[in-house]
């Protein structure tokens, strides 16, 4: 009988359900949450809401996709951590009054990890050691993985995400929320070398990122009081600039960490792996240095339930399942 699973992803302002069949995901569907939109961030106790509203027709929405029904499931898996707690709960009880019901294993999987194994869902699949670079709106993380559950962050940032950078950065733009996809929007027009913005200089495998948002704000101050509308008028070139300047950030580390290593076979994650300029980035600087690169289709760089069926495919090959008493945690917990 084949390995069947449900998985469901709740972590933040995405709910997502995905049917996989012996590794094979065979649905990803995902129900955006737009009311955050007016907030200019996500309201926690909103995005709960919405997930106890999307829930039951996204993974009804999963089965129907894959052609299965509940009967057909070996476990049922879901974000453990990290997250939002209140959105974490919603997946984690319908998860686990689902396992109970058809009486199958259930298996709480690490978001995090679910992002580099977002790499693993189709092929050609990393071989290993293999490097991740996961970039979201919540971390930035160099990972190296010895095996799919076996991995160990070397670098992170130690302040804001990659993602933040990305949004903030819009934000001081006057562009709504999420900025990430429409830097990337007006940076495809954009001249990248116009504008220069420092680049921190971190020892070791770590990053920073306040800084270049300190240097923006006040780049924005000086040149608006000279020009009101300084911002809308080179919005392409700023935006390209930004962008430049937050890829080099990544890409230098990520060169650091493969030479400390010797990995050759390098990914990206994470909602920012579905920047065009990062994944070009990966693209040129993969040719150079000889890597192998991999990056996921775009709907599984997101938050999506399909990186949780995978994650949890392996950790049911390992056995690794998860008592009816664990808890979601909104930090990190492996
Ligand atoms: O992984 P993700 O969907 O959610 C978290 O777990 O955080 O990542 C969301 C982040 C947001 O900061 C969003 O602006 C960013 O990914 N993002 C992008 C792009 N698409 C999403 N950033 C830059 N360029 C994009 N095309
Ligand atoms: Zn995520």
């Amino acid at each position: 009988m084949p390995v069947n699973i449900l998985a469901i992803e709740s972590s933040c302002d995405e709910t997502s359900a995905s049917v996989i069949s012996d590794g094979k995901v065979l649905s990803n569907i995902i129900a955006n949450q737009t009311v955050h939109e007016q907030y200019g961030g996500v309201v926690p106790e909103l995005a709960s809401r919405a997930h106890q509203e999307n829930i039951v027709p996204v993974v009804d929405l999963a089965f129907r996709k894959a052609g299965m029904q509940p009967a057909d499931l070996s476990a049922v898996a879901f974000t453990q951590s990290p997250g939002l707690i209140g959105s974490l709960l919603v997946g984690s009880c319908f998860a686990k009054s689902m396992a109970l019901a058809l009486e199958v294993p259930l298996i709480g999987v690490h978001h995090m990890q679910a992002h580099v194994l977002a790499n693993f869902i189709e092929d050609p699949k990393p071989s290993f050691p293999f490097l991740c670079l996961t970039v979201s709106g919540g971390h930035t993380q160099i990972v190296y993985c010895e095996s799919p559950l076996r991995m160990r962050i070397i670098g992170e940032t130690l302040d804001d995400a990659a993602g933040e950078a990305f949004d903030k950065s819009a934000k001081l733009l006057g562009l709504p929320y999420p900025g990430g996809p429409l830097i990337d929007k007006y940076a495809q027009t954009g001249n990248a070398m116009r504008f220069r913005f420092p680049e921190p200089q971190i020892p070791g495998l770590n990053f920073s990122f306040s800084g270049l948002k300190t240097a923006i704000l006040y780049f924005l101050q000086e040149n608006r009081a000279k020009a009101p509308d300084f911002a809308e008028r080179n919005m392409a070139d700023i935006c390209a600039s930004i962008q430049h300047r937050i890829i080099t950030i990544l890409m230098n580390k990520l060169v650091k960490a493969a030479m400390e290593t010797g990995v050759t076979e390098i990914g990206i994650a994470g909602g920012v792996s579905a920047n065009s300029g990062l994944r070009k980035a990966l693209a040129e600087y993969g040719a150079k240095h000889g890597w192998n690169t991999y990056i996921p289709k775009f709907e599984y760089c997101t938050d999506n339930a399909g990186m949780i069926a995978i994650a949890a495919h392996y950790k049911y090959l390992a056995g690794e399942f998860t008592g009816m008493d664990a808890v979601p945690s909104a930090r990190a917990v492996f």
